[in-house]
């Protein structure tokens, strides 16, 4: 099959890579890097990776003409600079839209888009139902719920996954990736006082296999494992993983203005739809992380959350 994948040197993109090509698909990347690493797209047969933006219109419909992708896996997305909210508006909405119009204009099978969480807001109720309203908050949720209306208007069909944290390799993002270095540099850590649910890339990879499939349901689904977890909890599998005792117990610190205190997506409208359950249980799951850490290490931690103010 041929996937074209935006955003494919990030991190869900680059495992879909791994996942994919030793199956056969032919993939084309468009990234252009701000958050994702070229070394992670290396050449290799199979794999074609152009440097540029999705914000870019000529050139999203040249690509789209060139390869003619079968399924397009919409992953880019802005989140780095939580005050930069025309980057975020020019990636996640303008892009969006280019990537929806030129999947049109070629006949594009579907559309698998991937939303964030932050798209319900504060939520009424928890674990958070797919048809719950969405009332985003930040820049990032504003405009990524924005280019997931937009690509839902298209006339192709699309699928939009709205993910929990999902974990595996090149994490670079959240609270595990963010305790593990501290730990290590043996830095101060705190938590904030919030919950959320995480889900491992083999079950995330699972479900990304049947929703490329001609014929799999189309809409908008929760993809989670459903169970919520503190924050205060990762960090002490963190610690524990590292054998560190912490002098003092860690702060436990009431979420951010910016933050929501629990986000857990109720997956059962999925399971039921597309057959798909998360498998790997929350302690596993983080184990797994941590393994992947200690043999390649973390790199540069992003944050869609403002920095708190010291
Ligand atoms: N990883 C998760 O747990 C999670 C949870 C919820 C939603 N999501 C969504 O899944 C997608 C992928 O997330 P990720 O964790 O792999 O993030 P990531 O930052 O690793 O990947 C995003 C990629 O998009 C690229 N990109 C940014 N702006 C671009 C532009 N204008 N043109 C082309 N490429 C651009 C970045 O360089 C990066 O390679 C995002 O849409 C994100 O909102 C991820």
């Amino acid at each position: 099959m041929r996937i074209l994948i935006t955003g494919g040197a990030g991190c869900l993109g680059s495992n879909l890579i791994e996942h994919w090509i030793p199956q056969g698909h032919e993939i084309h990347v468009i990234d252009n890097f701000a958050t994702g690493k070229r070394e992670v797209v290396p050449a290799m047969p199979g794999l074609v990776v152009t440097e540029g933006t999705i914000a870019d219109a000529g050139l999203v419909d040249r690509i789209f003409g060139g390869f003619r992708p079968e399924v397009v896996i919409h992953s880019a997305a802005s989140y780095k600079d939580p005050g930069n909210w025309r980057e975020d508006a020019s990636t996640n909405v303008i892009g969006s839209i280019n990537v929806a119009r030129a999947a049109e204009a070629c006949g594009t099978g579907r559309v698998v888009n991937f939303q964030t969480a932050l798209c319900y807001g504060r939520p009424e109720s928890v674990p958070i139902p797919v048809d719950h309203p969405t009332r985003p908050f930040t820049s990032y949720g504003i405009s990524k719920t924005a280019g997931e209306q937009l690509l839902l208007l298209a006339t192709v069909p699309v699928v939009s996954l709205r993910l929990a944290n999902i974990t595996g390799p090149r994490l670079a993002i959240g609270p595990i990736p963010t305790f593990y270095k501290r730990l290590l540099a043996q830095q101060k850590c705190f938590c904030s006082d919030t919950i959320r649910d995480f889900l491992d890339m083999s079950d995330f990879l699972a479900l990304m296999d049947t929703v490329i499939r001609e014929g799999s349901p189309t809409g908008v689904f929760n993809v989670s494992t459903g169970e919520g977890h503190s924050i205060k909890e990762i960090f002490d599998e963190v610690a524990d993983f590292l054998q560190v005792v912490p002098a003092e117990p860690v702060p436990v610190v009431p979420a951010g203005a910016d933050d929501v205190p629990a986000v857990v997506l109720d997956p059962s409208r999925t399971e039921r739809e597309l057959g798909w359950k998360a498998r790997v249980g929350f302690r596993e799951t983080i184990r797994r992380q941590l393994g992947w850490y200690k043999l390649h290490g973390v790199s540069d931690v992003y944050s869609h959350l403002a920095a708190p103010k010291s």
